[in-house]
């Protein structure tokens, strides 16, 4: 039987078909708009992330045998905030994850509710673009909305109740809400009455491998599919990429390189760390993960080379670069503020060190190195926590890019897995409804007999050395920063 893998991520939805054996028989990739309404605020139409999904699974389906179709399951982009009334109508643009308006409402959240508090409820500490402190910005300053709200919905499970009738999340998208109970996979009342929503409001959670129910027949009907098509819950985007990369079981690693950048860490036992500096959620595979987020990376890339160099010849201009380690340009990243691990809503894109003889390649290579120190950052934080990590998987569009690649291994001083696809989060979509249509037993199987390593980057002892001298000089530029975006806003 195949299987279909939606990720509906931030730029566009990726929709991935898969053959029951793991193999990938066609891909389709769709955009939409998103909108910047105000600096630091990004939203998006959860209609649009509908119709394109429509769209898309028909042209992916279009030259497969339709009767193979036993499953659908999702990657999503995590933390939106889309609301619906009593009549399940969407009552205004979904809040993204990267968008920084919530400050206020989440230092609210840290200090007046208190971190241990928070962290006693659900095992993280709020920032921004999580769930919760965005509800209490609707609360506070579109009452009318607030006052209508009947339910509340993370991006891909929205997608899921179209397709299906059935409000439903799944344990890692819903970790990600500040409104759930990580250790114990439930949504935790006492969050619910410190942001004064209903519990009810929150859908049913599911483990990610499991069946929220089955396709609507008047769907499957316009797609030509079975009406027993199965919809499994999926898991958020980093959770589903992990699946898909292979990063389950004990202290396994994935790194996204999509619009947002994530050292994702698979962990056996419920841990938190004591900073909350790395979120505590859980994993698709039934068990924990830690992870750092950062909140432009690839988008860092995309903007340099879209946006302000005007070119969509990514690789040719990363080949005019000159020998790695040896640039004296570096690019704080924080293009939409930061996550992990400086929790900084106001914090801001930054290049530093020109000089007269400074060259566009340099600065193309001090966005790549910057994104790759930022993630560094995380890994750090691991580190701290007596967490040893030796190798890395990655995926996400960056992924694509040798010399991107190469450089994270070296700042990173690991060596990095390239799995056979980068397609993270719609492969793991895949592989999770293949778990839940029983074609394999669990979701460590699906990851053993599918996923396959095509490419090994170690890293090298000298380049490595001159990186941790960069790092090292990296690492003071934003605390010196600090301040001054406060001062900028
Ligand atoms: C994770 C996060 C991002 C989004 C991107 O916490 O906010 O990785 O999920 O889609």
């Amino acid at each position: 039987m195949n299987y279909i893998g939606i990720d509906l991520g931030t730029s566009a939805v990726k929709l991935l078909l898969m053959q029951g054996d793991g193999k990938i028989l066609k891909i389709v990739n769709r955009e939409y708009p998103i909108s910047f309404p105000k600096p630091g605020w990004s939203q998006q139409n959860p209609e649009d992330w509908y119709r394109e999904t429509m769209a898309g699974i028909q042209e992916l389906l279009q030259d497969s045998d339709k009767s193979q179709v036993a499953g659908i399951s999702f990657g999503g982009q995590m933390h939106g905030l889309v609301i619906l009334d009593d009549k399940d109508e969407v009552i205004r643009p979904a809040i993204l994850w990267n968008d920084g308006r919530t400050a206020e409402e989440s230092a609210y959240l840290n200090e007046v509710i208190g971190k241990e508090k928070l962290s006693e409820c659900t095992a993280n500490i709020s920032f921004a673009g999580f769930t919760a402190p965005k509800a209490l910005w609707i609360k506070k300053y579109e009452p009318e909305n607030f006052a209508r709200i009947r339910k509340i919905m993370l991006p891909k499970d929205y997608l899921a109740y179209r397709l299906s009738g059935v409000h439903s999340s799944d344990v890692s998208d819903a970790s990600g809400t500040l409104f759930f109970d990580v250790k114990n996979r439930c949504w935790s009342q006492e969050m619910c009455t410190i942001c004064g929503i209903r519990q009810e409001w929150l859908p049913k959670v599911f483990e990610s491998y499991e069946t929220v129910g089955t396709l609507k027949p008047e769907l499957a009907g316009e797609l030509g599919i079975s009406e027993k098509t199965v919809i499994a819950a999926g898991a958020g985007d980093n959770a589903a990429a992990a699946v898909g990369t292979g990063t389950v079981g004990d202290g396994t690693c994935n790194i996204s390189l999509g619009t947002s950048g994530t050292v994702f860490i698979s962990t056996d036992r419920f841990g938190v760390d004591a900073n909350n500096a790395l979120h505590s959620f859980d994993h698709a595979d039934g068990s924990y993960h830690l992870m750092g987020c950062m909140l432009s990376a690839a988008s860092c890339n995309k903007w340099w080379m879209d946006e302000i160099i005007g070119t969509k010849e990514y690789n040719k201009e990363q080949q005019e670069m000159k020998a790695l380690g040896e640039n004296h340009v570096y690019f704080l990243p924080y293009l939409m503020g930061e996550r992990s691990p400086h929790n900084d809503p106001d914090a801001r894109g930054t290049f530093i060190g020109l000089t007269m003889d400074t060259t566009r390649a340099d600065m193309t290579q001090a966005v790549l190195e910057g994104v790759a120190f930022a993630l560094r950052d995380s890994l750090e934080v691991a580190k701290a926590l007596g967490i040893e990590i030796t190798h890395t998987k990655i995926c996400g569009g960056g992924a694509k890019s040798p010399i991107w690649k190469k450089i994270l291994a070296n700042v990173l001083g690991i060596r990095v897995d390239v799995p056979e696809n980068e397609e993270g989060p719609s492969m793991g979509g895949a592989m999770l409804a293949a778990v839940s249509c029983g074609e394999y037993q669990s979701v460590e199987e699906a990851a053993q007999k599918i996923v396959k390593v095509k490419e090994v980057i170690e890293p090298e002892p000298e380049l490595t050395a001159l990186y941790e001298k960069r790092y090292q000089q990296f690492r003071k530029i934003y605390p010196a920063c600090r301040q001054l975006f406060q001062q900028l806003k």
